[in-house]
């Protein structure tokens, strides 16, 4: 997450009535989504699954992640096309092939390796994060 240099996406698990859901990357390019549902949305992804880096959204001032006023499950694809492409995208977690985040009822638990490859436990909350311990 941490090297997003525009945006950055990864398989997240627990989601869209599977184990997991994750973009298909061949080539280090996503080419696709393996999803439970409605793989044809524009950017089949749950919004764990993505992040914006901060100068995206700064050069994007129209862009807005709309609470109410989407199609059911399309909040995030009127969001994405607003700032970037598919072919944009900087697949993360091994070119997608690692399932690095869960969602969860409440929060949705984040592994990130840091530079020391050490594993770290976040916890988003709310919107919110906070390192919760190194594990
Ligand atoms: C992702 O795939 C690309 C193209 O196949 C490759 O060059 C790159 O090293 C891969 N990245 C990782 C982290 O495996």
């Amino acid at each position: 997450m941490r090297t997003t240099r525009k945006v950055s996406v990864w398989p997240v698990g627990l989601v869209g009535g599977r184990r997991y859901e994750r973009p298909v990357v061949e080539n280090g390019k996503v080419v696709g989504w393996y999803t439970g549902w409605r793989a044809d949305r524009p950017f089949a992804i749950d919004m764990a699954g993505f992040a914006v880096s901060l100068q995206v959204i700064l050069s994007h001032p129209k862009a807005v992640f709309k609470r109410r006023g989407s199609q059911p499950g399309m909040q995030e694809s009127d969001f994405l096309k607003q700032i970037t492409t598919v072919e944009e995208l900087e697949p993360k977690a091994n070119n997608c092939t690692k399932v690095p985040i869960y969602f969860l009822k409440r929060f949705s638990v984040v592994f990130v390796e840091d530079r020391t490859n050490k594993v770290l436990f976040y916890r988003f909350l709310c919107g919110t994060h906070e390192q919760k311990r190194s594990i």
